[in-house]
């Protein structure tokens, strides 16, 4: 969906060290963005942070959201050791991340995180979806590939449940790099997403959801991604981090 107001999602990975630091974190963010909403600039923030502090942290919330980095793909019963996405929805947890690389590259397979995004989406929890591909070719094959995988991972998807569903292109030879992908090379994959994802499940269906990026996106880039690179939103790790630069980024996103 074409949203008014860009999502900025920051991924705190596995920081800070501990709830105090994350506390604090948060209660000056929340006093940067109430000295930004006197400039009139109304900032939204989404932070997806180490399960074990989310729920402590959501009480310090007024202009932003609190989510989790990925949830099981399990329902109510008797497996120990393990949450289920409506048990994370029924805490104040509003959002999760979900197919991020890193999980991925621990083992996570496309049937998992499909079965993942239907219990997400059913629990009404806004879906950041993670797809993005490991390296480019000349041919543009990568292209056919995220869109391989994203007509896998939404195969059995109820598509009614479509707009709390958010795309995140990472490429993963962007994350954790120096650079970013360039809004050009961003734009692109973001066209052949869209088409994709019409071609799947219907245009009326596939405008609802809305596409963000991730990878090195940095306060000098950020803006540039919402202009030029098609994208509806930031996926933010490096930069949702850092008190200074989150809340610069935030500001000039939100900046008329
Ligand atoms: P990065 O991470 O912004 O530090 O590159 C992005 C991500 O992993 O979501």
């Amino acid at each position: 969906m074409k949203r008014t107001k860009p999502l900025i999602v920051g991924n705190w990975k596995t920081t800070p060290a501990n709830l105090k630091e994350a506390i604090n974190f948060v209660k000056s963010l929340e006093k940067k963005l109430t000295a930004l909403k006197k400039k009139s600039i109304n900032a939204y923030y989404f932070l997806a942070v180490p399960d074990i502090f989310a729920t402590s942290l959501i009480p310090f919330t007024k202009y932003g959201e609190i989510g989790t980095q990925n949830i099981n793909g399990t329902t109510l019963g008797q497996e120990t050791g393990i949450t289920t996405p409506s048990m994370v929805a029924s805490t104040g947890i509003t959002f999760t991340i979900l197919g991020h690389s890193e999980v991925r590259a621990r083992g996570e397979d496309l049937h998992t995180l499909s079965q993942k995004v239907t219990l997400s989406l059913k629990a009404k929890l806004l879906t950041v979806l993670c797809v993005g591909e490991s390296e480019r070719d000349k041919e543009g094959n990568y292209l056919h590939e995220l869109e391989n995988d994203l007509k896998e991972i939404l195969a059995n998807v109820d598509r009614a449940l479509f707009s709390n569903l958010v795309i995140a292109y990472e490429p993963i030879w962007a994350i954790g790099a120096p650079v970013p992908a360039t809004t050009e090379e961003c734009f692109e994959v973001v066209i052949s997403l869209r088409r994709a994802l019409a071609t799947l499940v219907g245009i009326e269906h596939a405008k609802k959801v809305s596409i963000i990026y991730g990878g090195a996106v940095t306060e000098d880039t950020a803006k540039s991604f919402l202009i030029d690179g098609g994208v509806d939103g930031l996926l933010l790790g490096r930069a949702s981090q850092e008190l200074k630069t989150f809340t610069t980024i935030l500001e000039s996103c939100f900046k008329n």
